[in-house]
């Protein structure tokens, strides 16, 4: 080992960096076309309301002066719309920045950060840049989670269970009754739950429950919220939380003071004052994502229909038939770079976006099977 090597912290050995949807650009240069579809990081493809659009035009009138590190304005109606105060709102660079400052605040050495798997790569990257220890258990057979496993793991180091509800990859969500049973026995662990859920505005199963409407009934509970995906500001990073209050403390000590950019604060703003934008993207992506799962049942593939607006195919040749979508242009995700070897992960699209999908992947399965 060189020196150089030496410096670098050692548990960052074991660990492999994010592996994100491939970029447009890059698809574009590797295979030589002009047309992509991308279906890879669920993002929301309908264009934005004008409301936001001129939001940021204004803002952008603005930037050479330093965003507001408070972001004011936007914690406040972050607060009004969830029923909670101001002082348990936190904003930040995406989920993403959140949950890195977040377990910044949390993490003494040797402490440990427990999560089902396979779930969102993020929790562990940012658990272990805090220089937590990582503890997992796997989902059950079908998906589901073992809360009494999960729970069990918790021990005298353990200073959070982190959810993702609904689940990236697999889609479903953990039922109400289960998330209070778990709520109830993280408490007398004295661990914080951390329920990340980025795509609850897509849910529709009526046993799901949201944590913002545990948060008053908990005291142990941290709710991570995004614009990135159904209000459409994957690009702009910003994500939100509510937490107790000396949580958010905490995390106003190591947050990146302006880790949150002033067009960002007034597209999101704008973009929360815009509710019946939300709810039309809500019907068309559960309309759309109905016929995706028709389409795909009709070739033979099994489809797991979801909590969200994605879809996860099985497919024991999932890498051959990725390889032939992205040639056709459609970039969609390769499920064992999110833990779950032997499927695609498809986000909902634009209605013509979608029947290319089902076209080339009906093409693809043709090609393999010969
Ligand atoms: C589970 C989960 N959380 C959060 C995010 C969004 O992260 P961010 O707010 O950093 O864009 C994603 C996006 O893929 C996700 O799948």
């Amino acid at each position: 080992m060189t020196w150089m090597e030496h410096l670098i912290r050692k548990p960052l050995a074991e660990l492999e960096p994010y592996k994100p949807g491939k970029p447009v650009g890059e698809v574009q240069r590797e295979y030589g076309l002009r047309e992509i579809i991308r279906l890879c990081s669920n993002e929301n493809p309908w264009p934005l309301p004008e409301r936001v659009l001129q939001a940021i035009r204004e803002a952008a009138g603005d930037i050479h002066r330093y965003p507001d590190p408070a972001a004011y304005h936007l914690r406040r109606a972050i607060a009004r719309h969830l029923g909670v105060s101001p002082q348990e709102t936190i904003v930040g660079g995406g989920t993403e920045g959140i949950l890195y400052a977040f377990f910044q605040a949390l993490i003494d050495e040797g402490d440990e950060v427990v999560y089902p798997v396979p779930t969102y790569p993020i929790y562990r990257l940012a658990a272990c840049a805090a220089g937590a220890r990582c503890v997992t258990h796997p989902l059950r057979e079908d998906h589901t989670v073992d809360v009494d496993g999960l729970v069990a793991l918790c021990g005298e180091r353990t200073k959070a269970l982190v959810l993702c509800n609904p689940n990236n990859p697999t889609g479903n969500i953990l039922p109400r009754a289960d998330l209070l049973q778990m709520a109830s026995q993280l408490e007398e662990k004295q661990v914080l739950l951390v329920v990340d859920e980025a795509y609850a505005e897509y849910v529709t199963d009526p046993r799901y429950v949201s944590g913002v409407d545990l948060f008053r009934q908990l005291g142990n509970i941290v709710i991570l919220r995004t614009f990135s995906k159904i209000y459409g500001l994957a690009g702009l990073r910003v994500g939100y939380a509510i937490a107790p209050k000396p949580v958010v403390e905490a995390f106003a000590k190591v947050r990146r003071v302006f880790g949150v950019n002033s067009i960002g604060q007034a597209a999101a703003l704008a973009a929360l004052e815009g509710q019946d934008f939300i709810a039309q993207v809500r019907e068309r992506t559960l309309l759309e994502k109905e016929k995706m799962v028709r389409g795909i049942t009709e070739t033979g593939v099994k489809v797991f229909s979801t909590q969200t607006n994605f879809v996860l195919l099985e497919l024991p040749n999932a890498p051959a038939v990725y390889e032939n979508l992205l040639r056709a242009g459609i970039i969609v995700r390769l499920g064992e770079d999110l833990g779950m070897p032997g499927t695609l992960r498809v986000t909902v699209g634009l209605p013509e976006e979608n029947d290319r999908f089902l076209k080339e992947l009906r093409r693809a399965l043709r090609r393999l099977d010969r």
